[in-house]
């Protein structure tokens, strides 16, 4: 599908579009690169320039981002995250394999319609008043009080500020691909019965992609792109002394550690930074301080979800004491 040509109009709220059809950006957010990494870290995310900076462009050239990348590393919590610093209300559409527009963007409130028209002829039928005309009930039926707003209207038609979230693009079909970016292109959504609804503000957009398949061009196109891989040793222990409460730095670092050679080793499922936070507090429930390798091998199962993985990580510890 090809992205419809994007509209030089005034917005609903009579605010002037920039010659590309736009809602203007708004003011800058985010003083600089670091200004965008102090504040997630304010907010418990821990992120490397290349995050921080990927936030700060998105920001000034007002587009949506792609994050791809593993699973637990951090993709939808940067979005949640990016909401909390800017004071922004978080809107989230949960990608899903049959997700439509009806369930994306707006459907009409079939059950309360009828109701409408049946509590009408009751009034009819009393005599109370005339049977209204279709052309009036059409108006009464379709209007705002039976319209039930889904994610994507929702973000565009926000008074406030908004980071839409778009968790998992990357199972849905193609068809509500195409819906999610001719969104994106225009920001602006038809309602045949109602008019066209334009953002006032641009959202704040993050798409999230476990790469399951390949996204279009045309969608990778319209965004800016963050591959969020597994963290460095020192991003992850300070991860874990982060969002841990009560564990020793030793623990911390051993953990980040462990779990980055057991990346290194070829499992089926590698542990996720998730993982790696659970494993972490199940030690410290454990009351373990500093851990050893029967400790490791005995709650592996925190951090690994295959047999074959259990038993390759197994061996790898009884061969190789942790590195300190
Ligand atoms: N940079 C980080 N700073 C702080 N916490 C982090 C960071 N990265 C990941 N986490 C932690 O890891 C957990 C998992 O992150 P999240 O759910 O965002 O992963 P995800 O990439 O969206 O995973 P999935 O692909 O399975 O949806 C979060 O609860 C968060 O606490
Ligand atoms: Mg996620």
């Amino acid at each position: 599908m090809t992205a419809p040509q994007p509209i030089g109009a005034a917005g609903s709220s009579g605010r002037l579009l920039d010659p590309l059809g736009f809602p203007e950006p708004g003011e800058p957010k985010f003083a600089s690169v670091t200004d965008v990494r102090r504040r997630l870290a304010d907010v418990g995310y821990l992120a490397d320039d290349g995050i921080a900076g990927v936030v700060h462009l998105a920001d000034r050239l007002a587009k949506p981002v792609l994050v791809e990348g593993p699973a637990g590393t951090g993709k939808t919590e940067l979005a949640k995250s990016v909401a909390r610093i800017t004071g922004s209300r978080l809107i989230r559409l949960q990608c899903y394999e049959g997700l439509d527009e009806s369930k994306a963007l707006y459907e009409w409130n079939y059950k309360k319609q009828l109701l409408r028209i049946q509590a009408q002829r009751v009034v009819a039928d009393d005599g109370a008043a005339g049977t209204p005309s279709w052309h009036d009930l059409e108006d009464d039926i379709f209007s705002e009080e039976f319209l039930l707003a889904r994610p994507l209207l929702e973000a565009i038609r926000s008074p406030e500020p908004v980071v839409l979230l778009i968790d998992e693009v990357d199972r849905v079909e193609l068809e509500t691909e195409a819906l999610l970016l001719e969104v994106l292109s225009e920001y602006q959504v038809s309602i045949p019965e109602l008019g066209t609804v334009r953002a006032d503000r641009l959202p704040l957009v993050f798409l999230t992609s476990n790469n399951t398949r390949e996204l279009s061009e045309a969608l990778k196109r319209r965004c800016l792109y963050l591959h969020l891989d597994y963290p460095s040793l020192e991003r992850e222990r300070d991860i874990v002394r982060r969002r841990v409460p009560g564990i020793t730095d030793e623990l911390a670092d051993q953990v980040a550690r462990i779990v980055r050679s057991l990346r290194s080793l070829e499992l089926k499922k590698h542990p996720s930074v998730s993982e790696t936070l659970d494993w972490a507090r199940t030690l410290v429930v454990l009351g373990v301080e500093s851990i050893d390798a029967e400790q490791a091998t005995a709650t592996l199962h925190v951090l690994l979800k295959y047999r074959s993985d259990l038993e390759r990580a197994t061996k790898e510890l009884a061969s190789v004491p942790a590195e300190r």
